[in-house]
């Protein structure tokens, strides 16, 4: 790990790709967004979409449910008691405009998590990786990649299930600070840490399928 012009911890994982700095006015439509989001009575993506995923997984050739490497659903709750509500936003046409003058036909979600101080490890459901852009870090929260302690649970590392944190170890973290793109491989098992609970953590993501 080294440390990028911008005093942060530089990993492996992440790239930095040469994307326009988010102007002002499309910041406040994203704020705006998720203030007038009732975020309360959105579905949570992470947890209630389990089934489908399982049944997504399933038809993925995938048969053998029982001995899965991690966690979905409400059980996650009891293993991860800090786990944040999660929600994925659609964005404005404004918002698509925008992104639209640097990526060709990108796929706009605002995430925003809140109410909790961790996301769990995991690997994403719908995307290989994604351009994220921070407007809000939640504090002073920290992003990890892990590997699997035992290589043998590769095959069992399903999308959308959380990995208990004695299956893996934490092989890269870095504190990304707000208007930075960078490019996370989200088909890696990777967690947020330490977010304040008091606080959001809000990013615009552009999802790589
Ligand atoms: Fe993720």
């Amino acid at each position: 790990m080294i440390e990028n012009r911008n005093g942060l911890i530089e990993m492996d994982y992440l790239e930095y790709p040469n994307f326009p700095s988010m102007p002002e006015d499309i910041k406040q439509e994203i704020l705006r967004i998720v203030e007038e989001t009732e975020t309360e009575s959105l579905d949570d993506l992470l947890i209630n979409s389990t089934p489908e995923v399982i049944e997504w997984v399933k038809e993925a050739g995938n048969e053998a449910q029982e001995s899965e490497l991690g966690f979905t659903g409400q059980e996650v709750r009891k293993m991860f008691p800090g786990l944040v509500n999660y929600h994925f936003l659609d964005v404005s046409d404004k918002i698509t405009e925008w992104v639209s003058t640097f990526v060709e036909e990108p796929v706009i979600h605002i995430q925003v998590m809140e109410k909790g101080t961790i996301v769990a490890p995991h690997i994403d459901e719908i995307r290989t990786s994604a351009y994220n852009y921070l407007l809000d870090t939640g504090g002073d929260a920290s992003l990890h990649f892990y590997e699997l302690i035992n290589a043998e649970d590769e095959k069992w590392a399903q999308p959308q299930t959380f990995i208990p944190y004695d299956k893996i170890n934490s092989v890269e973290e870095t504190k990304i600070g707000t208007d930075v793109w960078h490019t996370l491989p989200t088909n890696k098992i990777h967690s947020v840490e330490n977010i304040d609970i008091n606080k959001q953590r809000i990013s615009l993501t552009v999802s790589i399928v």
